[in-house]
């Protein structure tokens, strides 16, 4: 088995990638890389810029913003959205919990799979929702 079709089948268990046909998949497979981390390392740090977003495939990670946890992110969960969207700096810091696989699209590659998948494009922007909530409440509690 070659490595595009294990990616395909890492990509098929991600529920953000639900929507995606075959087609659809084998085509993120290969535009898209793996990369494993081991527990305390810096997926990405905050204030760099941003050129890739990211989707756990197995282990977890927390979010960091200036040393303190803000969330924590598990197998299927994506980061690394937000500096693509806005073109800003990263807003926090991930860091690998435990060993960690992620699945990595860079920017152009990101951006034709949010164009061409509307139920992608929903998905995002419901979890983004949820964590904007998760902060206000955290912000006012
Ligand atoms: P980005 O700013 O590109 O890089 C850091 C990432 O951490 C950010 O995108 C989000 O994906 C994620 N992130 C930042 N703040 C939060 C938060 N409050 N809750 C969950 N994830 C976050």
């Amino acid at each position: 088995m070659g490595e595009e079709q294990t990616n395909a089948d890492l990509f098929a268990a991600v529920p953000l990638f639900k929507g995606l046909g075959p087609n659809e998949l084998k085509s993120l497979s290969s535009t898209s890389k793996t990369v494993q981390f081991k527990a305390g390392d810096y997926i990405v740090r905050e204030g760099e810029a941003g050129l890739g977003f990211y989707v756990i495939a197995s282990g977890q990670a927390t979010v960091r913003k200036r040393g303190k946890t803000v969330a924590k992110l598990h197998r299927g969960d994506f980061f690394g959205e937000m500096a693509l969207l806005d073109n800003q700096p990263r807003s926090a810091a991930v860091v690998a919990e435990d060993s960690t696989k992620c699945i990595i699209l860079l920017r152009w590659n990101f951006w034709a799979l949010v164009s061409n998948n509307k139920k992608i494009a929903r998905a995002l922007l419901e979890e983004m929702a949820k964590r904007l909530r998760a902060a206000n409440e955290a912000l006012t509690n």
